[in-house]
């Protein structure tokens, strides 16, 4: 379809006429248009050719600037393959855009730019940039800020902090391994044996629990340590071990209360906290320091004096530089050697030095945005400020700031209702308590086995001996088998099913001989008995299949 330049500002008149309009009202679907990053050194793009494929899926057309792919590995050629539109600068992307996506926040003349009713979905961390907020507020323009993203489970496809962390741990480890001499992995040698590099990581949010995942990977032994108590359990399922210190539960700060992010520590739990890394300081090979609360500076974890005990050739990276950095002497955006042989890495641009990963991800993120933000899928952007998670990274939005945004009724919800405490009984309450349940439940069990016994001496009454016989062992088995199996626990009942698959083909044994008999009662209860108890095998197997699968590496 082919829309001409009068066609093109006919829509934007329209939307522009009713600030509540939604983009791309009359018809014609929205433009997505991506521009080149001019932050120095900045490689990443915000939209792939794979990307822009899927946003045409969703009703929308796409367009970029010349060359903004460039540098991660997306030449143009490839962007109009895809059927994207290649414009020759980032004024000419501004102006036939309804919808701009970036990765950096726009610089002052990008700002300057933008019109009313025109979408920008970017980083822009409002809080740092307030002027910044405020330009295109005026300007009437919506940014969507993809660093205030809440962190709630719908929205963890669109969490680009969480994306570009991932990358930035793995990296970590892989700077970390380019600046270290000896291999990660212990080996035995014909020359010698190699001992395995020690890996401490502080901080096991996203980043720590990937650089964890690539050093345990790497063959090293990795220690972890991290505020939060409740993910010792992941780090020790990663094959990583979990750094425990001696606490009061008090000291411990509240992580559940702080939407999934740490709270800042007491000063008692720090000096352990320091005081333990300075045991571990002489042993370990490689520290990577990922330790952060959000609004805050970074906290100084890794001290001069901790550098100084470190043996000479090892690696620090301090992906907390941004923010003033972990380690005392960390510098951003350099690495430094101190005198002792102790390299230190501060740089800030991780997810940049991989860029074709991070565009990747990044631009995967944003399409998602736009699948919540395009919920026809019939290319018409609906700005839905009820919903928590366009709400949240909304920070500015028809001529107004809108940062910071309200808490998520998520949470509110939760919030709203607070668990009731139970009352927790006392030794002879509980004495109590049990003994009524013990005579409740025997008298049922008495009652059920009187009604069972009457039934059985009525059938006694009227069928033969040789019935009977087989009756009572069927009945007995069936009580047995009932007690057996409502008492296991569901975890156990994958290993139950082996011991069913034995009983049917018990069964099954048991019906094949019946199954000649001449009566036809007899063979269509036997074929019945085969017929389950094939379903039973056969359905065990089938089942213990799938869970085997699951711990196969494809
Ligand atoms: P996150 O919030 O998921 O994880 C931070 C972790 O640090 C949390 O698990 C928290 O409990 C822990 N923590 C806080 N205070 C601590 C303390 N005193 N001791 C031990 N642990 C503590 O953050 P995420 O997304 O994993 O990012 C980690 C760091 O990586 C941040 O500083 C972020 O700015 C940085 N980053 C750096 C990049 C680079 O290129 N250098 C790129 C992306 C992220």
């Amino acid at each position: 379809m082919v829309y001409t330049r009068r066609a093109l500002d006919l829509r934007r008149t329209e939307t522009r006429a009713g600030a509540d309009a939604p983009l791309g009202n009359g018809g014609l679907s929205v433009k997505i248009g991506a521009l080149k990053e001019i932050f120095e050194g900045e490689n990443r793009v915000a939209m792939t050719p794979d990307s822009a494929l899927q946003m045409v899926k969703l009703g929308h057309r796409c367009c970029i600037e010349a060359g903004a792919g460039a540098k991660a590995g997306f030449a143009d050629a490839l962007y109009a393959a895809a059927g994207v539109e290649v414009l020759k600068n980032a004024k000419a992307v501004i102006e036939a855009a309804d919808v701009l996506v970036k990765v950096r926040g726009p610089e002052e003349k990008e700002a300057k730019l933008l019109r009313q009713g025109q979408t920008l979905i970017s980083f822009f961390w409002p809080a740092q940039n307030e002027a910044l907020l405020k330009l295109v507020a005026d300007r009437g323009a919506t940014v969507v800020a993809m660093d205030m993203v809440p962190r709630i489970s719908r929205a963890q496809k669109m969490d680009a902090l969480s994306s570009m962390a991932n990358i930035a741990g793995y990296r970590a480890v892989i700077e970390a391994g380019n600046n270290f001499g000896r291999f990660f992995t212990g080996q035995v040698t014909a020359a010698g044996k190699v001992p395995p590099a020690k890996v401490l990581i502080v901080g096991a949010g996203v980043a720590g629990l990937a650089a964890i995942g690539t050093s345990v990977s790497l063959g090293a032994i990795v220690h972890a340590f991290d505020v939060r108590p409740e993910v010792a359990e992941q780090i020790e399922s990663m094959g990583a071990s979990f750094v425990y210190l001696e606490f009061d539960p008090s000291e411990l700060p509240d992580g559940a209360a702080t939407g999934g992010y740490a709270a800042p520590s007491t000063p008692e739990f720090q000096a352990k906290q320091l005081a333990k890394f300075r045991e571990l300081a002489p042993e370990m090979d490689i520290v990577i320091t990922t330790a952060l609360i959000p609004g805050r500076p970074a906290p100084k974890l890794w001290t001069k004096d901790m550098v100084a005990m470190m043996k000479p050739g090892s690696v620090i990276v301090d992906l907390a530089a941004e923010r003033g950095g972990n380690c005392d002497l960390t510098i951003a955006d350099e690495k430094i050697v101190t005198e002792n042989g102790v390299t230190i890495v501060g740089y800030t641009d991780f997810p940049s030095r991989m860029a074709a990963q991070a565009s990747t991800l990044y631009s995967t993120n944003i399409r998602h945005m736009l699948t919540d933000l395009t919920p026809k899928k019939d290319g018409v952007i609906v700005h839905n400020m009820e919903d928590d998670v366009i709400r949240g990274a909304t920070v500015a939005h028809q001529g107004a700031v809108t940062f910071p945004p309200p808490a998520p009724k998520v949470a509110a919800i939760a919030a709203a209702k607070p668990k009731e405490k139970v009352k927790e009984p006392t030794p002879e309450e509980r004495r109590a308590a049990e003994a009524a349940a013990f005579k409740a439940e025997t008298r049922t069990q008495v009652g059920m086995l009187v009604i069972g016994g009457v039934l059985i001496l009525l059938a006694g009454l009227f069928t033969p001996a040789s019935f009977m016989s087989h009756f009572i062992v069927f009945v007995l088995s069936c009580f047995v088998g009932f007690q057996v199996i409502w008492n296991v626990s569901h975890s156990l009942h994958t290993p139950l099913m082996a011991v069913t698959n034995a009983i049917s083909s018990i069964i099954i044994l048991g019906a094949l001989m019946q199954i000649g008999s001449g009566n036809w009662l007899v063979i269509i209860l036997a074929a019945l008995s085969v017929f389950m108890a094939g379903i039973n095998i056969f359905g065990g197997f089938m089942v213990t299949r799938r869970m085997l699968a699951m711990f196969q590496k494809s």
